[in-house]
């Protein structure tokens, strides 16, 4: 067995909570009101799911209705094939259809520029977005982009940047998001990974008060790689940019002169919806593809049922995740606009200006949903009660959390403090692949408990097996796998499919691998206990240790390097990083610091280890193969604030346990 499913890492946790008594009446009506309603559908959802599936389907505007509901099976499968539709008239048209034109669809919150101390806001009907969208794609298309050509976006958590992707979905061009906070080197990559000639950015994001350059990395990247050859600039910074004439367009010139309206392409249901670069065990990021119609299903259904939205009873819904993420795809935008609910998108850091912005935004707008990382509600424990207590959180009644294991510290101060006590928590696992929730409880049904991500969504055949697919006993770890396809599932990783069979269907025959390990207690409650390949989870963001190595090593004082993941305070999982030096390279905290600059330029500031040791050697078995467990003993064993430059001699040890 793997590693991380080690008995001893059990927690005992027992503390149970049910769904508030007036939980129905406070969000308008739960739609699903106990775990009897619960168990019955569920089963109906696994036993049917064509039926279970279909239904909900018909809750959204097809243009042609499919043929099947659900056909294949892993690795190769199809959700509404012959269905035709658009994912962004769903998010906009259909809601003008149905009356809430003038309801608002985005409501955005600007980073306070200057000393103003507030932000910004805009909140954009479904009307204002129709017109943007419908401009934008008209430019778009203006530019030579056309249905299946791949457009990336590199943008800060901006109006447009939703804008964009709305946009791309309508004309059916798949997009690639990359995350604002990544490198250069990083667009390059994924720029040719998926040969994408025309790039979305800004002049800058601000971030606490700063200008993070967006426009200067993408003219950067233009440097490593010939594919770019339109960059699009929104100016929301008006910082100073380089501009290559007949390159570089800004967004407000191509949007000018465009009509207000766009039709919507006519997507089949498994035509690419978007292009997802995330990290897995070897080096290179991969490209999850999720396609149209099941995603948009599945994403409409479970941002309904989780979050209990419901249009026209006043709610608000923030989830405070970067578009750059998955989270930001599916529970930012595509799940949430067609629930007709208003979405929070907010610019800026959680203490900025100050550690009370999240709160004091909460206040603002009567956020009735909110949903956040572990790592953020850690951080606001530290910063103190005082803040969120200065301000009227009443509006809330259901939070989220999503992206690591959340530890039961935090899930109690969440729900006390931010919560009062009175509103479910439901910790939702799922990933990038998986495209929507897949463990979690439903608000007004589940009992939950501290740290537990409870049960599967509908259609969700999740079961915790040995190598051989044999499903484990009750508290023992095992690997957490999907036994039948659901509609959002990933439909590959973008120009690899043997790493994509390699990856999630190869080690237990016939089921979809996440990769984390798992158990499940004597209530069926599932338990994520760590991942079983070589990806960390830092802030809730994934890192493959191999990228981390390979950047280091890229460096010219590295010949060697080993990243593991060392527990945090804060962001849950750091990074630790053993170097081996070149002959003529000698240990300095300056060194270490350009060690630091260099994977913060390869990768992105989140890839930066928290702690950084050189070493003479990197402890191996007689094999060959680094002892990574040993490593991340000593990573947790060490103080990172201790002198980082001193030679770790792991000789004696090495020998010790040479026959690991
Ligand atoms: C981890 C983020 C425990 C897990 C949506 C998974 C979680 C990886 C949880 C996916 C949770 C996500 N409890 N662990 N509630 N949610 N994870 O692709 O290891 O960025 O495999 O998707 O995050 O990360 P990804």
């Amino acid at each position: 067995m793997t590693e991380t499913s080690n008995i001893e890492s059990i927690l005992q946790e027992d503390r149970v909570f049910l769904p508030p008594e007036n939980f129905s009446e406070r969000v308008g009506g739960a739609y699903i009101d106990s775990m009897e309603t619960y168990t019955k559908m569920y089963a109906r959802s696994i036993d049917d799911p064509d039926g279970f599936w279909a239904e909900v389907a018909d809750e959204l505007d097809w243009f042609e209705r499919w043929n099947t509901v659900s056909s294949g099976s892993f690795p190769d499968v199809k959700w509404f094939e012959g269905g035709k539709t658009n994912l962004c008239h769903n998010c906009i048209d259909r809601q003008i259809n149905m009356g809430r034109g003038d309801a608002t669809a985005i409501i955005w919150e600007g980073e306070p520029v200057g000393n103003s101390g507030s932000g910004e806001v805009r909140e954009l009907t479904y009307h204002d977005l129709h017109t943007e969208v419908c401009r934008f794609a008209n430019a778009l298309k203006e530019q030579g982009v056309s249905k299946g050509d791949i457009v990336t976006i590199y943008m800060g958590m901006v109006p447009e940047l939703a804008i964009a992707t709305l946009a791309c979905a309508r004309i059916g061009a798949p997009h690639s998001v990359i995350f604002g906070g990544y490198s250069s080197q990083a667009i390059a990559d994924r720029v040719n990974d998926a040969n994408s000639s025309v790039v979305i950015t800004c002049d800058g994001a601000w971030r606490r008060g700063n200008v993070v350059p967006l426009k200067d990395n993408v003219d950067a990247a233009t440097e490593l790689t010939d594919v770019i050859e339109t960059v699009i600039v929104l100016k929301r910074c008006e910082n100073e940019i380089a501009w290559v004439k007949g390159r570089d367009h800004w967004w407000h010139d191509i949007c000018e002169s465009q009509e207000e309206d766009c039709p919507c392409e006519s997507m089949d249901a498994e035509d690419m919806l978007f292009l997802l670069y995330t990290s897995g065990s070897t080096g290179k990021p991969k490209g999850i593809i999720h396609t149209t119609g099941g995603y948009m299903v599945y994403t409409y259904l479970t941002s309904k049922w989780v979050f209990n939205l419901r249009p026209d009873k006043n709610q608000v819904y923030w989830c405070t995740a970067d578009v750059g993420w998955i989270t930001g795809h599916s529970y930012v935008i595509y799940g949430v606009l067609p629930n007709g609910v208003p979405t929070v998108m907010y610019e800026g850091a959680p203490n900025f200006p100050e550690p009370d912005r999240f709160w004091e935004i909460v206040e603002r707008h009567k956020v009735t949903q909110f949903y956040t990382a572990p790592t953020a509600i850690r951080a606001f424990m530290k910063w103190g009660d005082e803040y969120p207590r200065k301000h009227d959180l009443d509006s809330l009644r259901v939070l989220g959390t999503v992206g690591e294991p959340i530890n039961p510290e935090a899930w109690m101060w969440y729900r006390e403090i931010i919560g009062g006590n009175n509103c479910p928590i439901v910790d939702t696992w799922w990933q990038t692949e998986t495209g929507g929730h897949m463990l979690t409880p439903l608000p007004g049904a589940t009992p939950t408990t501290p740290g537990s991500c409870t049960q599967p969504f509908f259609g969700i055949d999740a079961a915790i097996v040995t190598d051989d697919g044999i499903e484990v006993k009750t508290n023992s770890g095992g690997l957490l796998v999907i036994r039948k396809p659901w509609p959002s599932m990933l439909r590959g990783i973008y120009g690899d499919r043997e790493r994509f069979i390699d990856t999630y269907f190869s080690r237990v025959n016939g089921m979809y691998l996440a990769g984390d390990s798992a158990r499940r207690d004597s209530n069926e409650n599932f338990w994520i206990m760590g991942r079983i390949d070589d990806v960390i989870n830092v802030s809730g963001h994934r890192l493959g240790t191999m990228e981390v190595e390979s950047s280091l090593v890229s460096h010219e004082s590295v010949v060697e390097a080993a990243v593991v993941g060392v527990p945090h305070e804060i962001k849950g999982t750091g990074i630790a990083a053993f170097c081996t030096l070149a002959n003529g390279f000698d240990p300095s905290e300056e060194l270490k610091q350009s060690l630091l600059e260099h994977v913060g330029k390869e990768i992105g500031a989140i890839a930066k280890p928290d702690l950084l040791k050189f070493t003479d050697a990197l402890p191996k078995t007689r094999s060959g193969k680094i002892m990574r467990r040993l490593l991340r003993d000593v990573a947790a064993g060490t103080d990172s604030n201790q002198d980082v430059t001193t030679l770790e001699d792991f000789t004696v040890l090495a020998k010790l346990r040479s026959d690991d």
